[in-house]
């Protein structure tokens, strides 16, 4: 009985010395476990004889129930500690404000490729794509200009190894729509161009549009109705006046380039208004040479093809005047001329 006292009074004194988990478990493998001391005091109940087994049995019992008691209520000690101490740690100050998030906003040249597209498609065109690396055939010979033709001198041209390019102008589209598929076609290609030429109006990358219907009985009568309901649809306005001029592109004859009516207001642009006008596109009736370069008849077939810069769009329509802008990232240019979502 002694022995038990003596046992039940040490642990009392170890078990208020416990700073930690880790010691604790040590604590308990001392005492409860598979060689500690009261569990060595069960091996040895064996050898008591019946008398003392039973009175001794008892007290051990109660000896092993009340240290087993106490490390449970000192583990449960630690573990309120624990989480207090991780409660207090991880605590959320809701009445902090919340961070600012900047969102970010559409640039207008999506804008403009977005309306644009939803017009065009309107009108009926159907849309296409072609590579923006190009090669000599689908940039220039299919388009009416061979080797040493000086309208390849008015592009200055990225070249790349293996008779490689940039493409300098979507027409390339027409050639590969035309190759690829027969007549009638009526399609509209939007996408990036390159060429070597950087000041306030050109940047080594802008985007055009390509519109091209090729049919049985096409006119410029045609080509000329699809360009005032896109450009009255694109500037939504309801009277504008379209100058066609004379001009020349190797790949349409005869060619023309397009100019919109528009009016000054204090310094300002307003198109449609009909007192000035300005050039705004290129356009004609696709080259007999090109039809024959993609396998079409041009004793059967007739087509008009129109060439438009989107920056010069979004310009025009969001009055911005140095076309560099577009392109430098600038956060302020961006909050100021960008689109929300919501407005796209
Ligand atoms: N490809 C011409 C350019 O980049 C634009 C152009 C003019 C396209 C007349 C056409 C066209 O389809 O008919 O300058």
């Amino acid at each position: 009985m002694h022995r038990l006292e003596k046992i039940i009074s040490d642990f009392n004194l170890k078990i208020d010395d416990v700073k930690n988990k880790e010691v604790l478990e040590e604590l308990r493998i001392e005492y409860l476990g598979k060689k500690g001391l009261v569990t060595e005091l069960f091996v040895n109940l064996k050898n008591l004889a019946a008398e003392e087994k039973k009175s001794f049995g008892a007290n051990l019992n109660i000896t092993k129930e009340q240290i087993t008691k106490k490390i449970s209520d000192k583990k449960e000690q630690f573990l309120m500690l624990e989480l207090n101490q991780k409660l207090a740690a991880e605590k959320i100050d809701v009445t902090i404000p919340a961070r600012k998030q900047d969102f970010g906003l559409i640039h207008p040249i999506s804008k403009v490729i977005k309306e644009v597209r939803e017009i065009l498609s309107d009108l009926g065109f159907e849309m296409a794509m072609g590579p923006e690396i190009e090669d000599d055939f689908h940039n220039f010979s299919a388009l009416n200009m061979p080797k040493n033709h000086p309208a390849r001198q008015m592009q200055d041209t990225f070249y790349l190894p293996n008779d490689r390019l940039l493409r300098t102008h979507t027409s390339t589209v027409q050639i590969r729509k035309m190759l690829g598929s027969k007549p009638p076609l009526k399609i509209a290609a939007i996408g990036r161009v390159f060429r070597r030429d950087s000041d306030q109006t050109h940047t080594p990358m802008f985007h055009q549009i390509e519109g091209l219907m090729v049919d049985k009985d096409v006119n410029m009568g045609h080509l000329k109705w699809c360009l005032e309901q896109f450009l009255m649809r694109f500037f939504a306005v309801t009277n504008l006046e379209l100058r066609f001029r004379p001009s020349f592109f190797p790949f349409t004859e005869p060619s023309a380039e397009v100019d919109i009516g528009y009016s000054l207001n204090e310094g300002r642009i307003k198109i449609g208004s009909n007192q000035k006008f300005m050039e705004i596109l290129g356009c004609g009736m696709i080259h007999k040479n090109v039809l024959q370069n993609c396998n079409i008849d041009s004793n059967c077939y007739q087509g008009f093809a129109f060439g438009i810069g989107i920056e010069r769009l979004a310009m025009l329509k969001y009055g911005i005047n140095d076309l560099r802008m577009f392109f430098e990232n600038d956060l302020r240019f961006l909050n100021y001329y960008g689109f929300k979502i919501n407005e796209f």
